[in-house]
């Protein structure tokens, strides 16, 4: 990507840099934060000032319309890094095609593609020493939008702030993942915002996600809000299922994220010569395959949690297991994708994105 930074973005560097504080082998997800940020306002109905600036505090009235109701989306992209020191973006087009869908449907404005795109652009060149080399190293990047008008009238707000930053990253999840199939909480409803990433659909699964983890699980595998029966995604990615040698995933829909890695893995699948089966899963067929042994894996797909295999589901009062595979479909995918992620292999989508 050749991308320079707008004339309307401003910079101001770090006079001292926090980068030798930081411990890069052992990174808790989402804790640490690069030298620097973008922030940008939405004002008199345009985008306007423009800035990357040293990361910290930034004040906020405490009647700004986000606190109140929510108005806030974001996104999830990574930055990573190849043994030469090219640094390079996964499919960074598509999340700026889902911030904006997100944004739309949570009545804020959308951001323009330029600005975005020189603003990661700069802050990823001015940042680059923060994203180390090596497999499973990358830096999340994390832009976001928030409804900053002060008043607490319920309806969109006419202010808005749009910030990016950056976080130098490791696994999502330590281990493999053990979920709950969810039998009462829902995440979406028909009509609503599940598609989309807005704040809310996160915030309201933590207690749901509290509850499973107080008996040991780390995840929700969300189920459709009619009837339980059918599964849909884990909130912090997609998931799949893998029945004898095919693959089986939940078609998108308002109510499921349209992941940037479950679509990349169906690609995948698709020149592979994996059978991808995309359609409504039934709780009762995944506990009937692994009656029969036809279920040979569960795992999850997402920015964050990468491909994230799971070991373990439970329903009702019954946990099944899932023993480990020899010839993992979660491994070989994970393997394919981060050649191409970290400039490993040939990139024959044209997925990955040179910034440096
Ligand atoms: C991502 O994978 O980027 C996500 O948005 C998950 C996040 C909630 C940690």
């Amino acid at each position: 990507m050749n991308i320079t930074t707008p004339s309307s973005i401003t910079v101001q560097k770090t006079s001292t840099s926090r980068i030798n504080d930081v411990n890069f082998d052992s990174l808790e997800f989402g804790t640490v934060f690069s030298d620097h940020m973008f922030s940008c306002d939405y004002k008199d109905g345009r985008w306007q000032n423009a800035q990357i600036l040293p990361y910290g505090p930034i004040s906020i009235s405490p009647a700004a319309k986000v606190f109140h109701y929510g108005q806030a989306v974001f996104e999830g992209m990574k930055a990573y890094k190849d043994d030469d020191g090219g640094v390079f973006m996964f499919r960074p087009d598509e999340n700026f095609r889902r911030i904006n869908k997100s944004s739309k449907r949570m009545a804020i404005p959308e951001f323009p593609e330029e600005l975005f795109f020189g603003a990661l652009n700069t802050l990823l060149e001015m940042d680059k020493d923060w994203i180390k080399p090596g497999l499973g190293n990358s830096l999340y990047i994390r832009p976001f939008a928030m409804a900053t008008q002060v008043g607490v009238s319920a309806s969109a707000s006419n202010e808005y702030k749009f910030i990016i930053l950056l976080s130098p990253a490791q696994a999502y999840y330590s281990g493999d993942v053990k979920v709950v199939f969810s039998e009462h909480y829902s995440r979406a409803a028909d009509g609503g915002v599940g598609f989309a990433k807005a704040a809310g659909n996160y915030g309201a699964q933590f207690y749901p996600t509290n509850l499973a983890k107080e008996k040991g699980f780390q995840q929700v595998i969300w189920t459709d809000s009619h009837t339980h029966e059918y599964l849909e995604e884990a909130g912090t990615m997609n998931i799949f299922f893998r029945i004898n040698d095919s693959l089986l995933t939940a078609p998108t829909s308002d109510r499921i994220l349209d992941g940037v890695t479950r679509k990349s893995l169906l690609k995948l699948a698709e020149t592979m010569g994996i059978k991808a089966e995309v359609r409504p899963v039934k709780v009762a067929e995944i506990k009937e395959a692994h009656a029969n042994g036809s279920l040979k894996e569960i795992f999850g797909a997402g920015t964050a949690a990468v491909i994230s295999p799971i070991s373990a589901f439970s329903h009702g009062e019954v946990t099944y297991d899932l023993p480990k595979q020899e010839d993992s479909y979660a491994a070989m995918f994970k393997s394919r994708l981060m050649d191409i992620q970290y400039n490993r292999s040939e990139d024959p989508f044209g997925w990955r994105y040179r910034v440096v």
